[in-house]
């Protein structure tokens, strides 16, 4: 029994049983010294004194600075102690899972732990970790380096270009990622501090114009997603002209005509109206950026400072569910409008925002949804939701989100769904579009 119970150590607990024996001994030694000088009065004391004092010190000085070095004390000490226990949780979960390679050291075994550096941002709540990629045939997964983690939770984890480490995106997990705005002022203020070129969600995630889906069940805050984005984009009114669509002519379409009556639709012969002029100003745009695009590679809109056109399409499934009733002539005429925008929109500035409960190939066509490069789904929601929004390969547990949370893709920010969580409006949103668009 005594046998089974005998834990294999690591390199650093020997290295600390080797230091702590080496102390132990020297103040033996320092002991008997003292003794024997005292009993044979010969004196020696008063030189030895200052020699083992200093090498003590020095072990003792060495270890703190290694301690300090190792966890970046120089960030702090909140930092170094964070730091130091997040390693030493790790550390003891690798030994438990024998996550670990075995070496021989002066004829002893000695696990060899993964390397573990660890990046905190953001004031401790956002950060990466990297653990060395050691062990042939086990995979360390996600969920098991959360359980390791006392107050992070792991957003998601990849390998590194080199293929030697796992990194993982750690969060906090009591983490509080939503902004609060009790009035448009504060919104103002907020917005004018962020990039220009992005739209900010929470306190840690922007994104660029793109073609966009929304998906999550009624209540779950898309509207108050768009509100919260649109009324960004009118305190930056040069930068877009916003479009706006609403078949259930509810709220948004209230917002649409205080904004732009003209640019604002809710019946059907009017949004498909709104479609074609939409297109026609694409190609117009076409048309007069053609000469300058080709002067520069890869050059968009924005480089000669045209603005973005943000079309916004709540209950999107209710505008397709009408389509269907109609003859294939016009159904294919309206995707056809639709599908052009997300495939050529991007580099001439025009863009669709699609929202909707969910985006199954019955309300939306696959080879539009898919070339979405952002898609949100927010709120709690059914695994296959988030299959046909993100795709089959992606691995996710469903969580209970709170209202405007959810998770997100967007291509270079978050190639894996992320979390977010869109601001909360605590102010009167009409009387604040008013006061912004004059
Ligand atoms: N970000 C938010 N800030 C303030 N209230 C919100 C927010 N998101 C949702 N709500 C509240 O929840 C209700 C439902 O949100 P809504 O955006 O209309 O959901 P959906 O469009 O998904 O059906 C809103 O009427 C509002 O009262
Ligand atoms: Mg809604």
């Amino acid at each position: 029994m005594s046998r089974q119970s005998k834990k294999i150590s690591t390199s650093r607990i020997q290295n600390g049983i080797y230091l702590y024996t080496t102390l132990i001994f020297l103040i033996i030694i320092k002991l008997i010294i003292l003794v024997v000088d005292n009993l044979f009065e010969i004196g020696v004391t008063k030189y030895s004194n200052p020699y083992f004092i200093t090498v003590i010190a020095s072990i003792i000085i060495i270890q703190a600075l290694t301690w300090m070095i190792r966890n970046k004390g120089y960030k702090g000490i909140k930092h170094a102690l964070i730091h130091y226990s997040t390693v030493l949780n790790l550390r003891r979960a690798f030994l438990d899972s024998k996550y670990y390679n075995i070496r021989f050291r002066l004829n002893k075994k000695i696990a060899q732990l993964p390397r573990i550096k660890i990046e905190f941002e953001k004031g401790l709540s956002i950060g990466k970790l990297y653990i060395e990629n050691i062990h042939m045939e086990k995979d360390i997964s996600a969920s098991n380096i959360s359980i390791a983690l006392n107050r992070y939770v792991v957003e998601r984890s990849y390998l590194s270009r080199d293929e030697k480490y796992y990194i993982f995106d750690i969060f906090e997990s009591n983490i509080n990622r939503q902004l609060i705005f009790q009035s448009s002022d504060e919104l103002r203020e907020h917005a004018l501090d962020s990039d220009e070129q992005h739209l900010f969600i929470d306190k840690f995630t922007s994104i660029p114009m793109h073609s966009s889906l929304f998906v999550g069940q009624t209540g779950s805050g898309k509207t108050y997603a768009l509100y919260s984005l649109i009324l960004q984009m009118l305190l930056k009114s040069e930068k877009y002209k916003l479009y706006f669509v609403d078949p259930k002519n509810s709220s948004l379409s209230v917002m649409g005509e205080k904004i732009t009556v003209q640019n604002t639709a809710s019946n059907f012969n009017d949004i498909v109206n709104l479609l074609k002029k939409f297109i026609d100003l694409m190609n117009q745009s076409k048309f007069e950026l053609k000469e300058k695009l080709g002067t520069k590679l890869e050059a968009t809109y924005a480089d000669f400072g045209y603005p973005s056109h943000v079309l916004i399409f709540d209950e999107f499934a209710s505008f397709q569910s009408q389509l269907q009733s109609m003859e294939k002539k016009k159904r294919d005429e309206v995707m056809s409008l639709i599908s052009q925008v997300v495939l050529e929109g991007r580099q001439l500035g025009f863009f669709i925002w699609f929202v909707m409960q969910k985006s199954d190939s019955n309300l939306i066509p696959t080879y539009i949804r898919e070339n979405l490069p952002v898609k949100f789904v927010i709120g709690s929601a059914e695994k296959q939701t988030y299959v046909t929004a993100f795709g089959p390969g992606v691995d996710i547990k469903e969580k209970d989100f709170q209202l405007g949370e959810g998770l997100f893709v967007c291509p270079l920010i978050a190639n894996q769904p992320k979390i977010c969580h869109f601001s909360y409006l605590d102010f009167n949103i009409l009387n604040a579009v008013e006061d912004l668009n004059e």
